[in-house]
């Protein structure tokens, strides 16, 4: 079997960093280079304090300290790195496009070209050229088209093109990528799908490691993304119902989990999905559909996405009906910034959309998140932060002058300084073991608790005296 020496990985971000620490530290034998264009990006993989590393995942620190330094590396010189590269995976990421032809849904691939190129450009030898990034099916076509006409150029260099998708999700990523319920390999070559099952085969066993066409591949994570999004929008709107009938969704899920052909994952209601993969990889499915002539597909898909938005619009407008009709000028706390617990990432977190919405009303927002630094959220609001206001004060004249306006708290006490409600929008463990009597004395009566993530004890919340709505409670 043809056996990989040296990997290079373009892009070190969620996806790239996380997963080659993991290869690396699997696999001694072979010498792992991650490049980034992004100096910044890897001078903080390269921090001797591994608390300062760029991506936050429980269990990662450890595997980086493990294989950092024997056959890890992080670098920029990305040319020296995929000449020496035997296996060059592409992780850059592939956004939605934002103008001109499918704008909105299509990705951007502009990046990924680009690594097509440079790689074209460096890559001496035999060269297996890896898909990580997720990818409109058929995207391969485009790698192969410039890796040939490379190859057409003269000289002895080869190329051969894989996909290989990731699955593993934010927050579990080490326990995800160190016992993967599969690893799927999609590609033409036997020879290249040998050499990447291979390095692997070190660590995950050979019936967890599927092999398919490139375009199954490529079509198939798009797909589990598809049917897990839209698992989460069924739920939600399950949720909604229950709210309004005086079911409560924690039972329905329940009682309809324990079917072995539903089963219990993936179904806790919430303030919808967030991350930098369910939107994107479904709106990019949508065009597919559309530029196939599959327009009811494509709708089919579509409506997934617009429940998701719908339900933050919704949350927000839920909390201005409770506080009298208006949050002009009142201050509420908000619990939880990252998309979903156990990271530091904020891409497309329902947060962003439901502060937006209460900032336009004129709220105050005290924003707490364990791991999230204030710097990104001002990015995300589009809104530096503003000084905390003074705790016994009530409304400014500022504030009632219908500015909305928000500030990072160091701790959930101090968020909850003064604030008429509390939303909670990221389950962070430590927010399920909150001292409720004790906070409630900080809060302005009446005090409204908005858990839309199920994390709190309601009778903790009903005996300090606050008022309590929970996502997908309805009132029997
Ligand atoms: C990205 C995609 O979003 C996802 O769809 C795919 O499955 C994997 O890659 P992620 O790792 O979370 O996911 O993206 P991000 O954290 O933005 O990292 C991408 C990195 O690539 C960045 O650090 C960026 O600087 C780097 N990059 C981008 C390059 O090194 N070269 C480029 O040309 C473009
Ligand atoms: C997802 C896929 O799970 C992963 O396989 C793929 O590689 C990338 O996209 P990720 O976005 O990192 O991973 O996290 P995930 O755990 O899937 O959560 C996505 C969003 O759905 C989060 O906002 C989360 O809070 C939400 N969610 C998840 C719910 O609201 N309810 C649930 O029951 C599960």
């Amino acid at each position: 079997m043809p056996s990989i020496r040296s990997i290079c990985c373009i892009g070190a971000g969620y996806v790239g960093g996380p997963t080659m620490a993991v290869i690396a530290d699997r696999c001694p034998g072979v010498q792992v280079t991650v490049v980034d264009i992004n100096q910044a990006r890897i001078d903080a993989w390269n921090d001797a304090d591994l608390s300062k590393l760029p991506v936050y995942e429980p269990g990662l620190d450890a595997v980086v300290g493990r294989a950092r330094g024997r056959n890890l590396r992080f670098s920029t010189a990305v040319d020296e790195a995929i000449a020496a590269a035997d296996m060059v995976f592409i992780s850059v990421n592939t956004p939605t496009k934002t103008k001109g032809l499918g704008a909105g849904q299509a990705s951007d691939l502009r990046w990924v070209e680009a690594c097509a190129r440079q790689v074209a450009k460096s890559a001496t030898g035999h060269t297996i050229v890896v898909e990580k990034s997720t990818l409109p099916v058929r995207t391969a076509e485009a790698i192969k088209a410039i890796l040939a006409s490379a190859e057409a150029s003269g000289g002895d260099r080869s190329f051969a093109v894989l996909s290989n998708p990731e699955f593993l999700a934010e927050g579990t990523a080490i326990p995800d990528l160190e016992s993967p319920d599969r690893v799927l390999i999609g590609g033409e070559h036997p020879e290249a799908i040998d050499a990447l099952a291979c390095v692997y085969s070190h660590w995950v066993p050979q019936e967890r490691i599927l092999r398919t066409n490139l375009w199954s591949s490529e079509l198939s994570k798009l797909t589990a993304n598809a049917f897990l999004a839209q698992r989460i929008s069924s739920i939600n709107s399950v949720a909604a119902l229950c709210e309004a009938t005086g079911a409560d969704v924690r039972e329905v899920a329940r009682a309809i989990g324990t079917d072995s052909r539903i089963g219990p994952k993936f179904l806790n209601a919430g303030p919808g999905f967030g991350g930098s993969c369910f939107q994107k990889d479904i709106l990019n499915l949508v065009y597919l559909c559309r530029h196939f002539g599959l327009p009811d597909v494509a709708d089919y898909w579509e409506s997934v996405v617009q429940l998701n938005t719908w339900q933050q619009h919704r949350i927000a407008r839920l909390v201005v009906q409770k506080l009298f009709g208006t949050v002009t000028g009142k201050r509420l706390a908000i619990l939880g910034f990252a998309f979903k617990a156990d990271t530091n990432d904020t891409r497309e977190a329902p947060a962003i959309r439901i502060a937006k919405d209460l900032l336009e009303e004129g709220a105050q927002l005290a924003i707490h998140d364990p791991k999230v630094e204030p710097e990104q959220i001002a990015r995300d609001l589009s809104l530096p932060a503003s000084e905390a206001p003074n705790a016994e004060s009530g409304p400014t004249r500022a504030s009632l002058s219908g500015e909305g306006t928000w500030w990072p708290s160091a701790s959930v006490a101090a968020a909850l300084e003064g604030a008429d409600s509390v939303l909670i929008l990221t389950e962070w463990n430590q927010y399920r073991q909150l001292d409720w009597t004790d906070l409630a004395q900080r809060m302005r009566q009446p005090a409204w608790v908005f858990d839309a993530r199920s994390v709190v004890d309601p009778d903790q919340v009903h005996a300090a005296g606050l008022k309590l709505w929970r996502i997908g409670e309805g009132q029997p």
